[in-house]
């Protein structure tokens, strides 16, 4: 049904620190409906989630704490040195992400909707996006904002970029780019000139 009567959707992406936050706050402060698939990642693992269980019971009981929490750090060192592992995690996770993304766009009402997915290499995966936008900074300007932000050192920063598709990556997938390596003001400036392109795109699509 999605593939032929949803409303206009962009995904919004971009690497670790380039701004994607600073940007879609600024298009949820236009009416526009902003989706987070990091947000929806993160509560299908809640304690009570059909997600949280399976790992339970196909990874053991050794990744879940004594509040019945999901000990994020151990699974992620588990993933990053096993691509099995990793394989089978995604295979979790990634249908009942994809499921709870689609109800969220099918419940907007705003004129368009801006789909934040931090990782997106491919977009095959989510078939019915209309737009890619890239938020784009030097890695330099990564480094330093996720530095002062996430009060890391510069080897920390460069590892977490390290573990990312390429810049190169991200930008091959576009069609539209944010180029946020200037004040909050310039970004702010660049989303009203997006929020009125997408109004109109998604305008004439109806
Ligand atoms: N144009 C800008 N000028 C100055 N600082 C900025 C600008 N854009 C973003 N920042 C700052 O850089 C940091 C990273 O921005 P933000 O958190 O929006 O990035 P993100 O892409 O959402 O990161 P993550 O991938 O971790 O979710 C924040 O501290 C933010 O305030
Ligand atoms: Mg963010």
């Amino acid at each position: 049904m999605l593939e032929t009567n949803h409303p206009f959707t962009i995904a919004l992406t971009g690497g670790i620190a380039s701004g994607k936050t600073v940007v879609s706050d600024e298009f949820a402060k236009l009416g526009i409906a902003v989706i987070d698939a990091d947000v929806i990642a993160h509560e299908i693992v809640e304690p009570g989630q059909p997600a949280l269980e399976e790992i339970k019971h196909t990874m053991g009981t050794q990744f879940i704490d004594k509040n019945g929490q999901l000990k994020r750090s151990d699974l992620r060192d588990l993933i990053f040195s096993d691509p099995k592992a990793r394989k089978h995690l995604e295979s979790i996770l990634h249908p009942q992400i994809r499921q709870k993304v689609r109800k969220a766009i099918e419940a907007v009402t705003s004129a368009y909707c801006i789909l934040v997915i931090p990782l997106l290499a491919d977009r095959d995966v989510y078939p019915y996006l209309d737009r890619v936008l890239v938020v784009d900074v030097e890695p330099d300007t990564q480094v330093h904002r996720l530095m002062a932000r996430d009060n890391c050192n510069r080897q920390q920063a460069l590892q977490v970029l390290a573990a990312q598709p390429s810049r190169a990556q991200r930008l091959e997938i576009a069609d539209e780019v944010l180029n946020n390596s200037g004040s909050l003001t310039l970004a702010r400036d660049a989303v009203a000139r997006l929020h009125k392109r997408y109004t109109q795109l998604a305008t004439q699509q109806r």
